[in-house]
């Protein structure tokens, strides 16, 4: 969102829609169109911001201390808000997570945000954060996964779920490709459902999992919200495992 001038009105349009539904949660960074994904939330949740649970990332080369906290003040300036309620780190890049766990708790204690957690990290890169001074702070780690992508369900979702750190599921639809595959109709015609809506059911009906779509219009925003209603019986469950199988051996972490 926020990358072409003439779609702002309909991305703002369709997410005060997605908050007059019930959805709550709004996700974005500093990275999406250059802060233009910022500003169109901003201008989204104007007057609404008690609505919102807000999510927005740091890009990894602000991750230090001082880098953290101003790049997070320059995202609240877009939001037009004073907090986020929860503030993650993009991605791991090559400064120290001590520096940037630091920038994050000092935001905390400042009420500027309300939780931290981090984006594409692996079990490996959580076990060295959690290790941290600070680092059992962490509240979330928002990651690809979806129905053609089940890596995570190997190791790293029960190791964020032990812990009690939300993981967010980012590009349920796989980006839209996702809802061109045939089983995925079929299975959601005998659902009763959509694709978009069996794909974010499934993904709903796992423990410790919020997902983040993008829907960019009033019909995908309306459509996906219908999703909590989409009844997952065990063998509808038992059906999708077969068309797209949960991980056999571990693997490394995917991300876009
Ligand atoms: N942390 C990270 O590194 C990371 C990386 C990628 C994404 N993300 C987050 O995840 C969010 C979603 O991911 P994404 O945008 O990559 O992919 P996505 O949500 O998997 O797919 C978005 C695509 O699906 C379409 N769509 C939405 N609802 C639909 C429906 N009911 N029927 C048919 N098509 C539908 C959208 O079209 P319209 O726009 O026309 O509705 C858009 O083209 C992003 O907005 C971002 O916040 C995070």
């Amino acid at each position: 969102m926020g990358e072409r001038a003439g779609d702002q009105a309909g991305e703002v349009a369709a997410l005060r829609l997605g908050l007059d539904l019930g959805l709550t949660l709004i996700d974005t960074a500093e990275m999406y169109a250059d802060g233009g994904a910022e500003r169109i939330v901003g201008e989204a949740i104007a007057g609404r911001r008690d609505e919102v649970f807000l999510v927005s990332k740091v890009y990894p080369h602000h991750g230090s201390r001082r880098g953290v906290v101003a790049a997070c003040e320059r995202s609240l300036a877009r939001l037009d808000t004073d907090r986020l309620d929860l503030y993650l780190l993009h991605w791991r890049g090559d400064i120290a997570l001590s520096e940037t766990v630091a920038g994050f708790e000092q935001l905390r204690e400042a009420g500027r945000i309300r939780a931290w957690g981090v984006s594409n990290f692996d079990r490996s890169d959580m076990e060295e954060l959690l290790a941290l001074p600070g680092g059992e702070h962490c509240a979330a780690n928002q990651v690809l996964y979806h129905l053609n992508c089940r890596g995570i369900e190997w190791d790293l979702l029960p190791f964020c779920r032990r812990r009690g750190i939300a993981v967010m599921a980012y590009s349920p639809f796989d980006e839209g490709r996702l809802l061109r595959a045939r089983a995925l109709a079929g299975l959601a015609q005998r659902a009763g459902a959509t694709p978009a809506q069996l794909a974010l059911a499934w993904l709903l009906a796992q423990p410790g999992v919020a997902a983040i779509p993008k829907a960019g219009s009033a019909d995908h925003m309306r459509e996906n919200r219908l999703a909590v209603s989409v009844d997952l019986r065990p063998a509808l469950r038992d059906e999708i495992d077969r068309s797209f199988p949960p991980p056999k051996r571990a693997s490394p972490l995917k991300m876009i």
